[in-house]
């Protein structure tokens, strides 16, 4: 149990990433889905970096295991840092989502189509304290139509220019390596020596349940 922690998100694209890039070490990840009552998390804040606070402590208070939350989105300036925060809630589904990014980028020209995305990781103990923040960021452009199978969300339509390529035309391991989520992931691995004895100290001196 010291070295289990729980990532504070049911969205399977972003555990699977998260899964991967932390394969290597003797932690073992479980999801919200793992869990039989989790808690309801809510994004209430115009920040990735509030959003994935409120995440982590919730679901470490609410779980008794350390969590880790990523609050992440796509920042496009055309749109006035739209969808930003808001990035899993302009509609439904992953396909309607890129058709209401593609729609209000309609009338936006080749040389205004940039776009960023960000994530903020945030790891919190089961007192709701916080052992740590990472952050990464990626730069794109937007393109005109979906291109490539693999991934979630937006990665269809965010074009990584050194590469030539989507998000979804690369390869999980080369997203990985490039992508704002894998640039947190990896700052947060190099922390996480350090980290796994603070989370070993803080589960096993949590009082029994009760006290
Ligand atoms: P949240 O962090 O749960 O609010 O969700 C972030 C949303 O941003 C996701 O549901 C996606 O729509 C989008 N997003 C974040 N990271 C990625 C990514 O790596 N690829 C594509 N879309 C992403």
């Amino acid at each position: 149990m010291a070295n289990t922690i729980v990532v504070a998100s049911k969205n399977a694209g972003k555990i699977r990433e998260i899964r991967q890039l932390l394969a290597d070490f003797p932690l073992q990840v479980l999801s919200l889905d793992d869990l039989s009552d989790p808690p309801e998390l809510t994004e209430p804040y115009p920040s990735f970096a509030q959003n994935a606070a409120e995440k982590a402590v919730t679901t470490a208070r609410a779980t008794g295991y350390v969590a880790l939350a990523d609050d992440s989105g796509l920042v496009v300036p055309a749109l006035d840092g739209a969808p930003g925060t808001r990035s899993s809630r302009v509609a439904a589904t992953d396909g309607e989502r890129i058709k209401w990014l593609l729609d209000a980028m309609d009338q936006v020209p080749a040389d205004k189509r940039n776009a960023y995305f960000v994530c903020i990781m945030v790891l919190a103990d089961i007192t709701g304290q916080i052992l740590g923040t990472w952050r990464g960021r990626v730069d794109g452009t937007i393109t005109t139509q979906p291109q490539g199978e693999a991934g979630f969300g937006y990665d269809p339509v965010f074009l990584y220019p050194p590469d030539s390529q989507t998000f979804a035309e690369m390869t999980p391991e080369r997203k990985n390596q490039v992508s704002h989520r894998g640039q947190a992931l990896k700052a947060f691995v190099q922390d996480l020596p350090d980290i796994l004895s603070s989370i070993t100290t803080n589960i096993n001196s949590a009082p029994p349940a009760g006290e």
